[in-house]
């Protein structure tokens, strides 16, 4: 079972778009030139920045990830930037308000119908029929994001080529259609999306190198690999400072929806410990809420108000360039 996209690669990994700065063109060309597939992560830029990282890595085969829009979940963000107060006065920022809901995906999703790119993945959620239609006459493959079997279905339905099935383990948010954060492992998730979809699965959370990925293709369980963490420290990407310092002394990463509203994995620290319980569920309100914070945080090199996203797998991060982990990987799984 495979697609065209899939078909292409010698090696059945796929560097996991990694939206907020950890993705860059480079760290997507040096995936794809070691036999692997890179991903521009298009959500949180402007379509003109899209547009430069897209265009700076047309030698390459590629893809590009894009967040659907969220509608406002009626949450009280207000009661919540209330509680945060001492967070704010903390780090002398005033709450962060939402510029736009949608994230220019209307005009993100049209410029990809008029300047065509190899592929096209969605999270948050499944692109429609007639957006899938639209992507396939241009020459698009297209992905979904899913996080359970009934996500599965839905985007199955929608006529998309392949699932990224994201387990628990993810580092980043959780794919969930509906903001949900289920708990069943990944393996347990790639079988019960198989159960309800024959589309090729491209597994995702908590795989850090070809001895984890090897038993999921060998037994038929999953068909290539997306794997985000282990790329975090690598010198192409554009993880800062302060999240690549935590990565080597973190003792646990937590989910929470304190720092965006929608539930994500990270490193564990004293904003996530604090905020996790009373966190809406609000995305994409809450995001940009924080984001001053955050901004300062991260200035300021003080990890304590930084949404710092990583996988259950971070204590394995290494830091060695994309094209030596990819052929070590290949390596691994006997290629
Ligand atoms: C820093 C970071 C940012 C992420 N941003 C995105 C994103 O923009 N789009 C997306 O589909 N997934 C995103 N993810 C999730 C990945 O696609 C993937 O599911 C996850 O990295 C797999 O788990 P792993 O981190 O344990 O390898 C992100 C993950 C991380 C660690």
């Amino acid at each position: 079972m495979t697609t065209r996209i899939l078909s292409e690669l010698n090696i059945p990994i796929i560097g996991a778009p990694m939206a907020g700065g950890p993705s860059t063109p480079e760290l997507a060309a040096a995936v794809s030139r070691a036999g692997g597939l890179g991903m521009i992560a298009g959500a949180l830029l402007t379509p003109d920045a899209l547009a430069a990282q897209v265009d700076s890595v047309r030698d390459h085969l590629f893809g590009v990830n894009l967040f659907l829009p969220e509608e406002s979940t009626g949450a009280d963000v207000d009661a919540y930037a209330a509680q945060l107060r001492p967070w704010f006065d903390k780090f002398d920022v005033e709450p962060g308000a939402l510029p736009r809901r949608d994230d220019y995906y209307t005009e993100k999703f049209d410029w990809l119908i008029s300047n065509p790119v190899p592929l096209v993945s969605s999270t948050f959620g499944t692109f429609t029929a007639d957006e899938v239609a639209r992507l396939h006459s241009v020459g698009t493959e297209v992905w979904a994001t899913v996080a359970t079997a009934d996500d599965a279905s839905v985007a199955t339905a929608h006529g998309v080529d392949a699932l990224v099935v994201q387990g628990p383990e993810a580092g980043g948010h959780r794919g969930t259609f509906d903001g949900s954060a289920p708990e069943a492992p990944l393996a347990d998730v790639l079988a019960a999306v198989a159960a309800v979809s024959s589309l090729p699965r491209i597994a995702a959370g908590g795989l850090m190198d070809g001895y984890d990925i090897a038993p999921l293709l060998n037994s038929g369980a999953a068909h290539a690999a997306q794997l985000g963490t282990a790329f975090l420290d690598t010198p192409e990407a554009g993880t800062r400072a302060v999240h690549r310092a935590q990565l080597a002394v973190a003792t646990r990463t937590a989910v929470t929806r304190a720092f965006s509203g929608r539930p994500a994995r990270g490193l564990e620290n004293d904003f996530m410990r604090e905020n996790s319980e009373v966190a809406p569920l609000a995305y994409p309100d809450v995001h940009y809420l924080t984001a001053p914070m955050r901004a300062k945080s991260a200035a300021a090199n003080d990890p304590s108000a930084l949404s710092m996203w990583a996988g259950t797998g971070f204590a394995r991060v290494q830091n060695r360039p994309a094209a030596e982990l990819v052929a070590e990987w290949a390596t691994q799984l006997g290629r």
